[in-house]
C-alpha cells in the first residue's frame, strides 16, 4: 500500500489524474468549492490516449502510475479524472493506495432525471462505452430508458489540439453526434452523458451541431466529494501556485502551458 502518514501538512496536494488534459473540466469545480488546495495534476501523456487501449494495459498501468505520483507528492487524496481508467481501474487503484481515491463515473442518474424523451446518449472513449459498468449503471439508474452508446476518439484529440490552441475541424463534432443520432430511436434523443473527461472541454462545440440537446457531465459531483472527504482537513491560508507533471515532456506537450496556466498550474514537470 502506498500513501500518507495519518499526520498531514496543510500544504498536501490533491492530485488530479487523467491521461492528458480532460481532468481539467474535472479540475475547474474542485478549484471552485477548495480554492486553497495545493493541485498536482497529472497527465499520463506516454499513454495517451486511454480509450483506444485494452482493459489489460489499462488495468495494469494505472496503478502502478498512481502509485508512483502518491509516492512522490504524497497527495491527501487522489481523483482520477479520467472515465475510462475510473470504469476499469477504480477498484485495483483503491487496493493499491492507502488514501481516499475519488474517480469518475458516467453521469447516467442526473441525464434520467433530465430526460423528458426517455432516449439517452452516453459518448465517451471506445473502451468506456463497451464497459459492463456502463451497462449496469443503465440498468440501475435509467431501467425505462433508451440509452444510446457511441465511442469517439477523435473528440478526444479534438479536445487536446483546442487546448494546445490549434484549430479544429467542425465536422469531428458533428461526427460524434451522429454516432448517437443515427441510432435507432436517436432522433427522440435530449440528452447526452458526456462519459469522458475531455469532453466538456469541447461542449460549446457539441451544442453548435447539436442544438435543443442538453449536455451532463459528473464534475460537480467529483468537486463535491473531493470537499466532503477533505471536510476535516487544514488548508494553506491561500492559494498557491499548483503544479503539472506529465509522463512525457516534449514540444507538443510545452504547448498546454497555457491552458494549465488558466487553472492555476503554473509549471511542468517531467514524472
Ligand atoms: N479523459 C479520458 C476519459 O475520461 C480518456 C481520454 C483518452 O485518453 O482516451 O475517458
Amino acid at each position: 500500500m502506498v500513501g500518507a502518514s495519518p499526520s498531514r501538512s496543510p500544504d498536501a496536494p490533491v492530485l488530479v489524474f487523467d491521461s492528458g488534459i480532460g481532468g481539467l473540466s474535472v479540475l475547474g469545480p474542485i478549484q471552485a468549492l477548495l480554492p486553497q488546495a495545493p493541485i498536482v495534476y497529472a497527465a499520463d501523456y506516454a499513454a495517451m490516449p486511454y480509450g483506444t487501449k485494452s482493459e489489460a494495459e489499462i488495468a495494469a498501468r494505472v496503478p502502478a502510475l498512481l502509485g508512483r505520483l502518491v509516492e512522490r507528492f504524497h497527495p491527501r487524496i487522489a481523483v482520477i479524472a479520467c472515465n475510462t481508467a475510473s470504469t476499469i481501474a477504480l477498484d485495483h487503484v483503491r487496493a493499491a493506495l492507502n488514501i481516499p481515491v475519488v474517480g469518475t463515473v458516467p453521469a447516467i442518474k442526473p441525464a434520467s432525471e433530465l430526460s423528458k424523451s426517455g432516449v439517452i446518449g452516453v459518448l465517451g472513449t471506445d473502451a468506456t462505452v463497451r464497459q459492463p459498468y456502463v451497462a449496469r449503471l443503465a440498468e440501475q439508474f435509467a431501467g425505462d430508458a433508451t440509452i444510446l452508446r457511441h465511442g469517439s476518439g477523435d473528440l478526444v484529440l479534438a479536445a487536446e489540439a483546442k487546448l494546445r490552441g490549434e484549430h479544429r475541424d467542425p465536422a469531428v463534432f458533428a461526427a460524434a453526434m451522429a454516432g448517437l443520432t443515427r441510432q435507432p430511436g436517436g432522433d427522440a434523443m435530449d440528452v447526452v452523458v458526456l462519459a469522458c473527461t475531455h469532453f466538456p472541454l469541447v461542449r460549446d462545440e457539441l451544442s453548435a451541431v447539436a442544438p435543443g440537446i442538453a449536455f451532463v457531465d459528473g464534475a460537480a459531483g467529483i468537486a463535491r466529494r473531493v470537499e466532503y472527504l477533505t471536510r476535516t482537513q487544514a488548508w494553506p491560508d491561500r492559494p498557491s501556485a499548483g503544479r503539472a507533471v506529465f509522463t512525457r515532456l516534449d514540444a507538443r506537450e510545452r504547448e498546454y502551458a497555457d491552458a494549465l496556466n488558466a487553472y492555476g498550474l503554473s509549471t511542468i514537470e517531467l514524472l
